[in-house]
């Protein structure tokens, strides 16, 4: 049965239970569902009851040939299709109206869920992958709980009623009916089962069309640059065409069993009129009978049809449940204690204790081993080192982003896992080496911390003129009002630095974390930023990374990271002495300032060498 699902766990889960935890986000609902219901049962008895209506036009209108009782017969009619269009409305209103409610709870559910998560989750599951279940998977429940659980009951509904009155109106042609039915389930679920999984993988295919083309056209000037535009036509095509395929083998499968289930309806049909048209013939029925028989056996496999249509839907909402539900619960690994220590008003001082860290999806490097050095309250400590030697790793931990696997991260002496993590990071503003930015306004983006009705323009402001970037803020047509792109379209890198700057001064942080964060920027500039930095030197701990020495020589200290581990502490004209690598930064940036130190050459091997 596997072979023809090309993905069959992804696809659809055989267990309907899993979409029982679908079913508690209905639990809010119950006034809504109970109009459904009630719109539901209604809709249903009155269209059962067009067969008797017709039973009685044809043989009483016709057979007694008495114009009045057509009349009449008529104006029930009448009235019973008003009823069934009210009734159509209310079922239709409401059941879509609890399919789209759940599914934006769930949504909502979902979100806040994976936005508390562990940095290091998205690192294992995609977030693109992640982005199409919080669509797709909440867009196929909500059209499964929006219309296929509204058909099935509805038809499970007609089904009984149908059945019923079949027996009531003519027991012998009913065998006739029953019979059939499996004619129509079996062509349905082979046919059917095929379909949905070529119309999954149809939807797979057309989702990596979409990410080609919005990846090359994020892109665009590296495209053209390459002059890659002939390259990815021709893999865009490859993608739209294998598209079409699958699209062509999903049409072709649909088309035989709509061509199917018609003959073998229709024969179905003709079989019955043979054998009911001779019992009419003979008098034992009448014409209307038959007529109402024809309407209920139409009925009942037209319900039975589609159940078992909707029935590889809910099967496959049962896998999207499932997936749902597996990011629900996926676990937080860096939970907050369940007592933290409470944080009113720390000092700042941060000490790493022999810390070690292996990220876990590359569990054979070492990437900090025995890292350990103190940073007191309003001190400045300057980390530098070759690129890849673990210094922005650091700064995740002491973001608490990931958990050391070996000793400890502190915050004022307390291990930052007994902190609770808003009240950490509520102290801790981040410069992070690519100046991140999210789409707004520069209002809202230098007062990120906040809520933006709390943001204060004299505030912002302050701290726009500390990270040298009012003036360029206020030569902007729009001033702080302008609104920046996705990842800060819209200004030149210099400037996303500084307002990213900006960004952590502005929330009064205890402890301060640059990580390179004056890379982009002019000389003048970037003394300005030092000399900004020094006026908050005492109050506030920072921690820079740097590659440009000029930017920490004033530091009170300078760790130099090399390969994961401490290879020096001390102040600039210390390390010159001490430290080797250090010294040969400095030699290669510093030329101009630099003066040899006499016994640089020789220096004191103190510290392993970068080599
Ligand atoms: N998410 C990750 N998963 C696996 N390995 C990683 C991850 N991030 C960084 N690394 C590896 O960890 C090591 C340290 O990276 P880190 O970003 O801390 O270096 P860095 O000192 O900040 O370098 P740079 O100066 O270039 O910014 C590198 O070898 C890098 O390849
Ligand atoms: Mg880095």
């Amino acid at each position: 049965m596997s072979e023809q699902s090309l993905e069959p766990e992804r696809e659809s889960s055989r267990n309907l239970g899993s979409l029982k935890p679908a079913i508690a986000y209905l639990a809010p609902y119950k006034l809504q569902i109970v109009a459904a219901t009630i719109a539901l049962i209604v809709t249903a008895s009155i269209t059962l009851s067009v067969g008797q209506g017709l039973r009685v036009i044809i043989d009483s209108g016709f057979g007694s040939e008495d114009p009045e009782l057509l009349s009449s017969s008529l104006l029930l009619f009448g009235a019973l299709v008003l009823g069934l269009t009210a009734g159509t409305f209310a079922r239709f209103y409401f059941v879509s109206w609890i399919g789209e409610r759940v599914s934006a709870d769930l949504r909502n559910a979902v979100y806040s869920h994976l936005i508390d998560l562990h940095p290091g989750f998205f690192e294992t599951n995609q977030p693109t992958e992640i982005q199409s279940r919080i669509t797709t998977d909440t867009t196929l429940l909500q059209n499964v709980i929006g219309s296929s659980v509204s058909i099935a009951l509805r038809n499970v509904l007609m089904f009984f009623g149908g059945v019923v009155l079949l027996l009531y109106t003519n027991p012998k042609l009913t065998a006739i009916v029953l019979g059939s039915i499996p004619l129509v389930i079996v062509p349905i679920i082979l046919f059917g089962r095929r379909v949905r999984s070529l119309s999954r993988s149809s939807q797979d295919t057309l989702a990596d069309v979409g990410s080609y083309a919005g990846e090359s056209l994020r892109n665009i000037k590296v495209v053209q640059a390459y002059n890659h535009q002939g390259a990815d036509i021709a893999e865009f095509d490859q993608r739209v065409e294998s598209a079409f395929q699958v699209a062509v083998r999903r049409i072709r499968q649909r088309a035989v069993l709509i061509a199917m289930v018609m003959l073998l309806i229709m024969g179905a049909i003709g079989a019955m009129l043979w054998v009911g048209g001779q019992d009419v013939l003979q008098g034992r029925t009448t014409a209307g009978e038959l007529a109402a028989f024809v309407f209920y056996a139409l009925i009942v496999v037209g319900s039975v049809g589609a159940i078992s249509e909707v029935w590889t839907d809910l099967q496959r909402a049962a896998g999207a449940t499932e997936r749902l539900m597996e990011l629900l619960a996926a676990p937080n690994e860096l939970p907050d204690p369940e007592m933290p220590v409470g944080l009113t008003n720390p000092e700042g001082a941060i000490a790493f204790d022999n810390v070690g860290y292996v990220y876990p999806t590359r569990p054979t490097v070492r990437v900090l081993n025995n890292v350990s050095f103190k940073v007191e309250p309003g001190e400045m400590v300057a980390l530098v080192g070759p690129s890849g030697a673990g210094k922005s790793t650091l700064f995740d931990l002491v973001l608490r982003f990931y958990d050391p696997i070996d000793g400890a991260v502190s915050l004022d002496g307390h291990d930052l896992r007994d902190l609770s993590r808003a009240e950490l990071r509520d102290r801790i503003a981040l410069v992070p080496q690519d100046a991140a930015l999210l789409a707004g306004s520069i209002r809202e983006l230098v007062g990120y911390g906040e809520h933006i009705s709390d943001v204060d323009d004299g505030q912002v402001k302050a701290a726009l003129a500390k990270a040298n970037a009012l003036t360029f803020v206020e030569a902007l047509p729009d001033g702080l009002a302008t609104v920046l792109g996705e990842g800060g379209v819209g200004l030149s890198g210099g400037q996303r630095q500084r307002l990213a700057i900006a960004r952590a001064l502005y929330s009064n942080p205890r402890v301060l974390l640059l990580d390179e964060a004056t890379s982009a920027l002019d000389a003048e500039s970037e003394s300005q930023i030092r000399d900004a930095l020094l006026s908050i030197r005492g109050d506030v701990t920072v921690i820079a990374i740097a590659h440009r020495l000029s930017t920490v020589t004033g530091a009170n200290r300078i760790v130099v990271l090399d390969g994961g581990e401490v290879s020096a502490v001390g102040p600039h004209a210390e390390l010159l002495r001490t430290s080797s690598l250090y010294a040969r930064y400095a030699k290669v940036q510093l030329e101009a300032s630099f003066e040899p130190d006499s016994d640089s050459d020789s220096g004191s091997e103190s510290v392993k060498s970068a080599s």
